[in-house]
């Protein structure tokens, strides 16, 4: 067992004692990864499958992947918060996707961090404000100042803050901003024509 697989043991029985009852998502993909990308959080697809940014998301990722040339194997993809946030929807009293507490996200940050520790990647990237704020701890950062550039972080690592992909789907506008800034990082990735990761 390699520290990752020890990490995840480790979250299945503190989370079963704090959350019992939910599915555990964990992060997936290649442990020496060069580029580790941080979501939020699971939505439904993820909770059923058992797997990071698959569905509607996965194929967002797949967009991402395409542009900066990198496969799924080859990157570590994960999120701030484990399970599945939900909420009863007032009107059909089905379980919906919420944002993640305050409190949930106090409960995973440790084990995000212990993650890219182990991981160590390079480049880390994050989606939208949750993981930003996780990454940096800075619970005031926003993704509006922080998105479209290469930021180097006192742990040697370059963040790269991307907008989360749900915002783009309701905020049209934020597409072209989304595109360029995933340009950039591409050229970042291939800074002289040559692949830094
Ligand atoms: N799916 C995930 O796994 N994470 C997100 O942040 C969004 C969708």
């Amino acid at each position: 067992m390699d520290q990752i697989q020890a990490l995840q043991q480790a979250l299945i029985a503190d989370a079963a004692a704090a959350y019992p009852g939910h599915t555990i998502v964990h992060g997936e993909g290649a442990h020496t990864a060069k580029l580790m990308m941080i979501g939020e959080a699971p939505g439904g697809d993820e909770e059923k499958q058992g797997r990071p940014f698959v569905g509607k998301a996965g194929k967002n990722l797949s967009s991402f992947l395409e542009v900066v040339g990198l496969t799924r194997e080859e990157i570590y993809i994960t999120n701030v918060v484990k399970l599945r946030p939900t909420k009863e929807s007032p009107k059909t009293k089905k379980l919906v996707n919420r944002p993640p507490s305050k409190q949930e996200i106090a409960f995973f940050l440790p084990y995000l961090q212990q993650e890219i520790q182990q991981i160590a990647p390079q480049w880390i990237v994050t989606l939208g404000n949750v993981p930003l704020r996780a990454v940096t701890e800075d619970a005031k950062a926003n993704i509006g100042d922080y998105h479209g550039k290469a930021l180097p972080l006192a742990s040697g690592q370059t963040l790269f803050a991307l907008y989360h992909p749900a915002a783009i789907i309701y905020n049209r506008d934020l597409t072209e901003v989304y595109q360029q800034d995933l340009q950039t990082l591409r050229q970042a990735l291939y800074a002289n024509g040559k692949a830094s990761i």
